[in-house]
């Protein structure tokens, strides 16, 4: 089964060819991707309207880019799959015009992809995939969750962030520190360089004994440090050490958290393996932090490959084909066509009412 798959719901158009061979293992063919980070930074954050423009003028240049990277044409694809939810309204609906034109030009069937569901299955698409059972740790910009995984489309959810996501704890606090959009890549980097144990920074919800997360008093205790170093040094503002110090103290207090709420719900499900996903999952940190700790313990982590943790066409490509191929889901003719930008990943199954763009 040949399946072209395209992701429109925020900042990068993404369209990939995933081959599903007869023993059911996923092969990506090829993906192209185009980030709009460029075009967002000068606004400090993502505008949807120039999000939605953006994904119109590259989505059909790199569908063609891929077909051609993997020497394949129109003809030769069974199922055309794009994000359905969540994420911008605007930018969703390029996504699914675009595919369900073209399964209509075509007369192949399309499928509407839970944009986590992307990011849960893309670790399949590495050289070292999970097997199911298994807890994955979503961490994106916009989510922070723990769930037991028993097979495609089964998904219970153990935990979830209160207030900010990991990610927008990352963007939020980097914004502070001055650093460019987006992020989580800039205070990592930045981080690199400074002194993790420089400042106590908060570890909430650490103790608390459940698998929940909060992270938006975080970057109150960012402001409150980084308003203290203002002060004490004066017009010259705070050294470049110190900023480093406060953006490594700041990753290791968001990487602790993660990496003790892992462990407690594989504790917690007597599960062994744990997967990684969603843009956080790229951090080079939390990545050491969970693979010494799972070395210790005799668990194993899995990650999808550091360039399909953000956003991609692949991951959607693959979600679909997995669907299928579990009977989870069926493909339908192109017809009248929706997106859901708001659409929790508890309700895959039960897709609210079509959402007004
Ligand atoms: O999954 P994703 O690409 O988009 C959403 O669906 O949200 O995740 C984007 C998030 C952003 O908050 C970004 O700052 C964060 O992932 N991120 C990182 C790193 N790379 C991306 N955070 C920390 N360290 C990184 N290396
Ligand atoms: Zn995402």
């Amino acid at each position: 089964m040949r399946i072209l798959g395209f992701e429109s719901s925020c900042d990068e158009t993404g369209v990939a060819l995933v081959e599903l061979d007869a023993h059911g293992q996923a092969h990506l063919r090829a993906d192209a991707l185009h980030s709009q980070i460029a075009m967002h930074r000068a606004y400090g954050g993502v505008v949807p309207e120039l999000a939605s423009r953006d994904h119109i003028r590259r989505v059909l240049p790199l569908a063609r880019e891929v077909l051609q990277r993997a020497e394949a044409r129109l003809a030769d694809l069974d199922l055309i799959a794009y994000t359905r939810g969540p994420g911008l309204a605007g930018a969703l609906l390029v996504g699914s015009a675009t595919a369900c034109a073209l399964g209509l030009a075509l007369g192949k069937p399309v499928l509407g992809v839970h944009h986590l569901e992307g990011h849960l299955l893309s670790p399949f698409l590495s050289a070292d995939p999970p097997s199911f059972p298994f807890v994955a740790l979503l961490v994106s910009g916009g989510h922070t969750q723990l769930m037991r995984i028993d097979g495609v489309g089964d998904y219970a959810l153990l935990g979830e962030t209160i207030d900010d996501a990991a990610g927008e704890a990352f963007d939020k606090s980097a914004k502070l520190l001055g650093l460019g959009y987006p992020g989580g890549p800039a205070l990592a980097a930045l981080a690199t360089q400074g002194d993790p144990a420089a400042f106590a920074l908060p570890r909430p919800l650490l103790h608390s004994g459940t698998l929940d997360f909060s992270f938006a008093g975080l970057k109150t205790a960012v402001l409150t440090t980084l308003r203290k170093l203002e002060a004490a040094a004066g017009a010259d503002g705070p050294s470049a050490q110190a900023r480093a110090d406060l953006a490594a103290s700041t990753q290791a207090a968001i990487v602790e958290v993660l990496v003790k709420k892992s462990l407690a719900a594989l504790k917690a499900s007597g599960l062994r393996r744990l997967v990684v996903a969603g843009g956080v999952g790229a951090n080079r940190r939390l990545r050491a932090e969970l693979d010494t700790a799972a070395a210790r313990r005799g668990l194993r982590v899995h990650y999808p490959e550091l360039h399909l943790c953000t956003d991609n066409g692949a991951m959607i490509a693959l979600a679909a084909a997995m669907r299928v191929a579990a009977g989870r889901a069926r493909p339908q003719p192109a017809g009248a066509f929706d997106v859901l930008p708001r659409w929790p990943l508890a309700a895959i199954d039960t897709p609210p009412a079509a959402q007004a763009a």
